[in-house]
């Protein structure tokens, strides 16, 4: 049989920023890119029951997405501050397909069966998905702000750190809502530490936002804003049945009443006056 090797195309030019000295020397450019030599080593069942694989993936794989995320939300933050609406529609575009990639990561648990996942649930001791920083994070984002929630992050200090700097700041919506005062539409665009409370001076404004021909630009961004809400609670809707099918309505990890809980949650309107001000229009 022929033999074959395989070699590792010479590149015409150094490449940089490919990691930390002291890796393999020998792994592809891909390899060390990608640092598939660290991802690879994270995938580690704590239990001998096959599924809890499919669980760790899937919640890593989540962790990666919430970040990327993060990542366009906040690059809509800078752009709506720039008074930039081409590149911060173009920033929540791209965040509403990485939230459909979240959203049909469900699938991924969909296998999961009740008895598979007793097996290995005991593996999770108090882990629950309610102590994600980057969820917390792009909670922050949209509004829903929780002071209170930052002491589970007392031993970590740069996730503090993190957190805390995010309740400061303002929120996404605070910076839609900040634009809108700016073309001189009469609502109030100051942050707040505190979860946003629908305001009916904002949903007037989006009233006028919506009829007025002079705002096209700024419908245009409710509508982004309405895809990346309505995601949002899709993501939740499909957390609720993933947990519903898995375990029913036993208590959480986390210490929640579970699917009660998880309900509420599912039921809060994102960018609330976005919703509401369909029935007047
Ligand atoms: C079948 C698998 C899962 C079950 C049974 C489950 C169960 C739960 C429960 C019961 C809660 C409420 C808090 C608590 O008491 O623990 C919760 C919260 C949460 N879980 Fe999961 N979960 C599952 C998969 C995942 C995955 C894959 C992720 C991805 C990272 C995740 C992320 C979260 C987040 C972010 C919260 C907080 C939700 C919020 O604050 O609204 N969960 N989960």
């Amino acid at each position: 049989m022929a033999q074959h090797t395989v070699s590792t195309p010479k590149l015409a030019f150094a490449p940089e920023g490919l990691g930390p000295e002291g890796e393999d020397s020998g792994a592809t450019p891909y390899e060390r890119y990608a640092r598939l030599d660290v991802l690879h080593t994270l995938q580690q069942p704590r239990s001998k029951i096959d599924a809890e694989l499919s669980f760790i993936i899937t919640t890593q794989v989540m962790e990666l997405l919430f970040d990327l995320l993060r990542h366009e939300w906040t690059r809509a933050q800078h752009a709506l501050r720039e008074d930039d609406l081409t590149e911060a529609l173009a920033a929540l575009r791209r965040g509403t397909h990485v939230q459909d990639v979240l959203n049909s990561s469900w699938d991924l648990l969909a296998t999961l069966t009740p008895v598979e996942f007793t097996a290995f649930r005991p593996v999770l001791g108090e882990a629950s998905g309610f102590q994600s920083s980057a969820f917390l994070h792009l909670e922050f984002l949209i509004g829903n702000k929780a002071e209170k929630l930052l002491a589970m992050y007392q031993g970590s200090t740069a996730t503090h750190q993190e957190l805390a700097g995010a309740l400061r700041a303002p929120s996404l919506y605070d910076d839609v809502l900040a634009l809108l005062a700016r073309r001189g539409l009469a609502v109030d665009g100051t942050p707040s530490t505190a979860r946003y409370q629908p305001d009916p001076a904002v949903e007037e404004a989006w009233r006028t936002v919506y009829t007025d021909p002079a705002t096209a630009d700024l419908a245009a961004l409710a509508e982004a804003l309405l895809d990346t809400a309505e995601r949002v609670t899709r993501w939740r809707q499909r957390h609720y049945a993933s947990v519903k099918r898995s375990m029913g309505a036993k208590p959480g990890t986390g210490g929640s009443s579970g699917l009660t809980w998880l309900k509420a949650a599912a039921e809060q309107d994102v960018f609330p006056e976005l919703w509401s001000v369909r029935g007047a229009l």
